[in-house]
């Protein structure tokens, strides 16, 4: 890839990127907290003190919209605006638009804040808010296309670089998603119903659903992994042509696996015998972009031993190719028969969630925060060290739990007597599940302390050290 000359290098507008890495450390640290708070009230139901907008069911969709959308969107909105400058050597396209994207999707989050533990929900799983906030997250997320690919149009340098085709598929995949699956009928400002009906309503909001995972919590963090792990090991992506192969793949393959998550259900037996197909083809593409990965390392294994950024990026896509094989082996119908209803699947979930797209966000965050501030690194290694420990060993608590937990209560339920009659009743699975629902805390609360480390090392990272050198007014920087 031809790279322009330094002294020819366009100043960058870094003003939103260090909005969206502030506001990812701070939204990473409330969502996880409101994960450890229901995984508490599981363990100890009274913990929601009989207040309405503390119940189960009003948090729950908080935590899932706060780690997702608001962690998760803000580490992907920081590293492409970050990113696609970098490779394009073009300046922001629309400076002023992007600011709106920032404070747009902040808006969102707040109303999001506001609404979910009030009660107000369409009910759609990952896809709660309600029909204005949805009208103003396509108004939003319109913009940030704009932005993004008005970007890569200006760009200095002929070739688009793999990050931003990882990065540009999660936005068009994510509109094309949203608009579909949030099509409803209003009553009033506050509620609406889907304009779908019956198996046609759920097979949507699974189509959604499914690739809400494959492009929001995959795809692109796949573009993070393909900018910042080259960076950081100081190699180049092991083979760029694999890199192309796993983009193609991996996007045609995620977009029809959906049906594995209606297996059972009334939704007709042949279209879930593809969704189950297509999720075991989705193997190679979700590993050969794992080995692509971890193979950048290729001859600086040993920075991996002092290295703790390095430490994050990498596991990270062991959790990857972990959770990857595991979906795959969940949605053959037979072992979704056993795993489906159980914490098996959620233990699936937090591989993905906390191992995978939670420990790349981090270490991209830890490579990003300190050059956004004009530091050369951040202000304690060793809390990042610490934090990778910590967190990895809240993630093997954690899901090693719901592992156990899952196949014992899917085994508990179909064990039959030999008069037919079942062997245990439901309360028995629900009570030999406790002791794994309280590990979980415990799990959790480590996961969520070493959140609490990094707020902490970035606030203490910004506030040492001389200001950015080479910053220019306005936000605008060469770094
Ligand atoms: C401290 C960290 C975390 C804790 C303690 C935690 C805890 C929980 C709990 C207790 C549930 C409800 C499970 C149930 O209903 O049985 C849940 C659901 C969920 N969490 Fe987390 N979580 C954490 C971090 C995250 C992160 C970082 C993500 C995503 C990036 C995430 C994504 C999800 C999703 C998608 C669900 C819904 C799962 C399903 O419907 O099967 N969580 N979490
Ligand atoms: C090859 C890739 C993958 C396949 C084929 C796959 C397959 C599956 C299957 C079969 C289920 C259970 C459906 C059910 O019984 O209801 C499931 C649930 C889930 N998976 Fe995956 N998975 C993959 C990767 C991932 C990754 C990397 C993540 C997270 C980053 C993830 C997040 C989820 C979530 C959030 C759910 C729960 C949805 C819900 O019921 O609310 N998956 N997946």
């Amino acid at each position: 890839m031809a790279i322009a000359p330094a002294q020819a290098r366009p100043a960058y507008n870094d003003t939103v990127v260090r909005g969206f890495a502030l506001a990812s450390v701070v939204y990473g640290i409330v969502g996880m907290l409101v994960g450890v708070i229901i995984a508490a009230q599981l363990a100890w139901p009274e913990l929601n003190f009989g207040i309405p907008f503390l119940s189960y069911g009003r948090l729950r969709p908080l935590h899932t919209n706060a780690v997702i959308f608001a962690f998760g969107g803000s580490v992907l909105f920081a590293t492409s605006y970050h990113v696609v400058q970098r490779t394009c050597q073009a300046t922001l396209f629309l400076p002023k638009l992007a600011m709106f994207t920032f404070l747009g999707w902040n808006l969102v989050i707040v109303l999001a804040v506001i609404t979910l533990p009030l009660g107000m929900t369409s009910g759609k799983e990952y896809a709660e808010l309600e029909w204005p906030i949805d009208l103003l997250i396509a108004v939003v997320w319109v913009a940030y296309a704009i932005v993004f690919f008005g970007t890569i149009g200006t760009r200095k340098v002929r070739h688009i670089y793999v990050a931003n085709w990882f990065f540009g598929a999660f936005i068009i995949a994510v509109a094309l998603l949203h608009i579909v699956n949030s099509a409803e009928i209003p009553v009033s400002l506050t509620k609406s119903y889907s304009a779908y009906a019956g198996v046609q309503d759920a097979m949507v909001q699974w189509w959604y659903g499914h690739n809400a995972v494959g492009f929001f919590l995959t795809a692109g963090f796949l573009g993070i992994m393909y900018y910042y792990i080259p960076k950081q090991a100081e190699r180049p992506v092991y083979s760029y042509r694999l890199s192309i192969v796993h983009f193609w793949a991996l996007i045609f393959t995620y977009m029809w696996a959906g049906p594995h998550h209606l297996h059972y259900t009334a939704l007709p037996d042949w279209a879930q015998s593809i969704g189950m197909m297509f999720s075991l083809v989705l193997l190679a593409p979700s590993w050969g972009g794992m080995i692509n990965g971890i193979m950048t390392l290729s001859g600086a294994w040993h920075k991996l031993r002092d290295d703790p950024i390095l430490k994050f990026l990498i596991v990270s896509l062991s959790f990857y190719g972990m959770s990857t094989f595991e979906g795959p082996m969940m949605s053959i119908k037979t072992v979704n028969a056993l795993s489906h209803y159980t914490d098996w699947t959620v233990g699936h979930v937090h591989s993905g969630a906390l191992g995978w797209v939670g420990l790349v966000s981090i270490g991209a965050l830890y490579f990003l925060i300190p050059r956004m501030w004009g530091r050369k690194a951040m202000y304690s290694t060793r809390a990042v060290e610490l934090h990778f420990w910590v967190a990895t060993i809240g993630i093997v608590l954690y899901i090693a739990a719901m592992w156990i937990a899952g196949v014992m209560q899917g085994l508990m339920w179909r064990a039959v007597n030999p008069d037919g009659t079942l062997v245990y009743s439901f309360v028995e699975s629900v009570k030999a599940t406790y002791p794994f629902y309280v590990i979980r805390v415990l799990g959790g609360l480590l996961y969520l302390s070493g959140m609490l480390i990094m707020g902490w090392n970035t606030v203490m990272t910004i506030r040492s050290g001389k200001a950015q050198p080479a910053a220019i007014p306005g936000g605008m920087a060469t770094a």
